[in-house]
């Protein structure tokens, strides 16, 4: 199939359809038919047309972006979170066994006194939800964001909560706490912004002295290959070569590290923590029809891959050209949408009797401040 991206080129250029028609001196019906697909230009007129637009003929045929210009992926700003609180609070609900975390608070922090927390990038924190009624009772909790929808949503569900917290309103890049803290900790934020490394060292200068850092991170390769749904193929489900590449320059053109889970526990020891340790979150969703709270947890699932809705057209072209600006082939841009399209087909399909297993595949990198 031709993926012909003259409609694109003419309006980004603001000509008309017979401003263009006079340029390449056909009629402007007959741009319509080119731009909808309904012929195609001889293919000696091709180079006229790319030439005037100045890219290549495969770059007007679809088949490699049509800007050179990078365009970075956008999950480290605050425009992006304030739009995804629903999709946050969806996500939470399957994260951990609440006796796993009980059992690194207790048998391998050996926490056993009341303690200050800051969650760094703490969303509505969901986080301290968790851990708070786990801790010693008199623990403090304060959660930390940059995005305004995130922090009122924490206030409000904290409101009559009965755990002691406040919630501050910051870019932790530029955050100027007035006290130290005995755990800093985050979760699933270094895995969104450009340079963790840097954000997990400014985490480390909010802490006191034999303070503990902890960071829980997702590998994306984990949990790309973390995902069987019964009825489909696993081998598709978890081919990521287009994958890979776009993750490598994510990586290479602005620092966005999917494989930041690995390395955490290397950058804490280059930060001079001691007792550096990494662990698995042993959380695995098994999921099946008969199950309590199926629907929600299958909702839950849903939401966190958005695979709630089959596109149109119009986006899936569009996913493919983002996927392409950010490395992938055009047949690996198109594999990786109809493999998702069909996930979403399938799972609507079969949405009373889907079964599913998912492994997020979280680490959990922490170390102590010397
Ligand atoms: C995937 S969410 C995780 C939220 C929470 N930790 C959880 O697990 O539910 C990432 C959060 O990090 C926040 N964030 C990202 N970069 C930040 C920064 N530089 N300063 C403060 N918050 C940041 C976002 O606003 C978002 O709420």
């Amino acid at each position: 199939m031709i993926h012909f991206k003259l409609a694109e080129l003419r309006k980004k250029n603001n000509l008309t359809q017979q401003e263009l028609g006079d340029i390449l001196n056909v009629s402007y019906q007959t741009i319509s038919k080119w731009e909808n697909s309904v012929v195609f230009p001889d293919i000696s007129v091709l180079p006229q047309i790319s030439s005037y637009f100045g890219v290549s003929v495969d770059a007007l045929l679809g088949l490699v972006p049509l800007g050179e210009e990078y365009s970075p992926s956008n999950s480290g700003t605050v425009e992006y979170w304030n739009q995804r609180l629903d999709y946050l609070k969806m996500t939470r609900k399957s994260m951990w066994n609440e006796d796993y975390f009980q059992f690194l608070i207790t048998a391998v922090w050996n926490i056993n006194k009341p303690i200050t927390v800051l969650d760094c990038g703490c969303g509505y924190g969901a986080l301290g939800l968790l851990i708070m009624p786990l801790l010693p009772e008199g623990s403090k909790y304060t959660g930390i964001d940059f995005s305004e929808t995130m922090i009122e949503s924490a206030k409000k569900i904290y409101r009559d909560s009965g755990i002691s917290a406040e919630f501050v309103l910051s870019d932790i890049l530029s955050y100027q706490p007035k006290e130290k803290y005995d755990m800093v900790i985050s979760q699933a934020v270094l895995r969104h912004v450009d340079d963790g490394e840097r954000f997990l060292r400014k985490m480390a200068e909010f802490l006191k002295k034999d303070g503990i850092l902890v960071s829980m991170e997702c590998n994306r390769e984990f949990e790309a290959d973390g995902l069987y749904i019964r009825g489909m193929d696993y081998s598709r489900l978890c081919q990521h070569e287009g994958l890979n590449k776009l993750w490598q320059t994510e990586l290479q053109r602005q620092n966005r590290d999917y494989s930041i889970a690995m390395k955490i526990p290397h950058y804490m020891k280059k930060m001079g923590l001691k007792n550096i340790s990494t662990r698995m979150n042993d959380r695995v969703t098994f999921l099946e029809p008969e199950q309590e709270m199926y629907d929600e947890l299958l909702e839950s699932i849903i939401k966190a891959d958005y695979w709630d809705d089959e596109k149109t057209d119009a986006e899936i072209e569009a996913d493919i050209s983002y996927f392409m600006n950010h490395g992938m082939s055009r047949k690996e841009a198109e594999d990786y949408c109809r493999q998702q399209n069909g996930i979403v087909k399938y799972l609507k399909k079969n949405r009373e009797k889907a079964a599913i297993t998912k492994a997020t595949g979280y680490m959990i990198s922490y170390g102590w401040k010397v």
